[in-house]
């Protein structure tokens, strides 16, 4: 038998397939804590997390059976994958399974700051009714700079299109074809696409090479006025630089799903003072649709890991 643990909340199809498997165990703690998490994790084959558990060194030192970390989602940053892949330790995930939810919520954002729909709920709610104060923007004529042209940024690229916004993107990774087949403009340079672009949103993975890759100067190079978005990882911005740049008025609007420190501490929430800001914690994968496919596929690759047949790693 081998023994599952799952730390994190994920939909019921998942949970059913890893239960109906005759050589699973599974022991679903979705509210597990920190100190009992590295008590028990001696115990497991495999362990399914999303981005509450952070699968650090210091727990993989003690997964002593461990032979399979199953990330449900794309994101592996909250993964040690160097500590895990010395210790021959698999890691899998699921890429292209919360697209669609990543996507939309963006375009969520984008319109919600767009259009001050969340003050305008807001004013309704205290009982107002100002038609003038909420005059807004449109999405059609806009350019949309979009960092990181991969499966979310692809169909955040599809959506803006549709409502009629110039689409550039930046991602060296991405060949040309790829671009021109989205009918996107790629440019050359991380400076062409913030200086060119009225909306910028990110949507690249966080690593050593993105971690703090928009601060400071790149903020400066944006124009003002600029709506900036991030349903990406809060980790690629540098916090402190935006709300710095937010003092001095740079954005017409902030949206945000994802922040450096979750859930955001004091520091961090310096910026929600921004009246147009547009907030969400962490919920880009959170809908029925993506999450049954995430459960699915996770639940799927960790027993195909765990059986030793072929599985792609993160
Ligand atoms: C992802 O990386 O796909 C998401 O952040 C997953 C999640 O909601 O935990």
């Amino acid at each position: 038998m081998f023994k599952v643990l799952v730390t994190d909340h994920i939909s019921s199809v998942g949970l059913d397939i890893l239960n109906n498997d005759e050589e699973i165990e599974l022991d679903y703690q979705p509210e597990i804590q920190w100190s009992e998490l590295l008590e028990i994790i001696s115990d497991y084959d495999a362990i399914i997390t999303r981005s509450r558990t952070p699968v650090t060194e210091e727990l993989l030192e003690r997964a002593k059976r461990l032979k399979v970390v199953g990330r449900a989602g794309v994101g592996v940053d909250n993964v040690d994958l160097e500590a895990a892949s010395r210790r021959g330790i698999l890691v899998v995930n699921t890429p292209g399974a919360n697209t669609v939810g990543a996507a939309e919520l963006t375009i969520a954002h984008m319109y919600a700051v767009l259009r001050k729909l969340h003050l305008a709920h807001e004013s309704m709610l205290q009982g107002e009714w100002n038609r003038k104060k909420f005059m807004g923007e449109e999405l059609d004529g806009k350019v949309v700079g979009i960092i990181g042209l991969g499966n979310v940024g692809s169909q955040v690229a599809i959506r803006c299109k549709a409502a009629g916004s110039k689409v550039i993107a930046y991602d060296p990774y991405i060949p040309r074809e790829k671009g021109d087949r989205l009918g996107v403009e790629l440019v050359d340079t991380l400076e062409e696409l913030i200086r060119r672009s009225d909306i910028v949103t990110l949507h690249c993975p966080l690593t050593e090479e993105t971690r703090g890759m928009i601060g400071r100067k790149e903020f400066e190079m944006m124009k003002d006025g600029v709506y900036f978005i991030n349903c990406a990882r809060g980790g690629i911005v540098d916090e402190d630089a935006m709300y710095d740049f937010m003092k001095k008025g740079k954005f017409a609007g902030i949206g945000l799903d994802v922040y450096g420190k979750e859930p955001p501490d004091d520091r961090i929430r310096r910026i929600f003072e921004f009246p147009n800001i547009s907030l969400s914690p962490h919920i880009g994968a959170n809908t029925y649709e993506s999450q049954d496919k995430v459960a699915i596929k996770i639940a799927k690759q960790v027993i195909a890991a765990l059986k030793g047949q072929f599985v792609e790693a993160a």
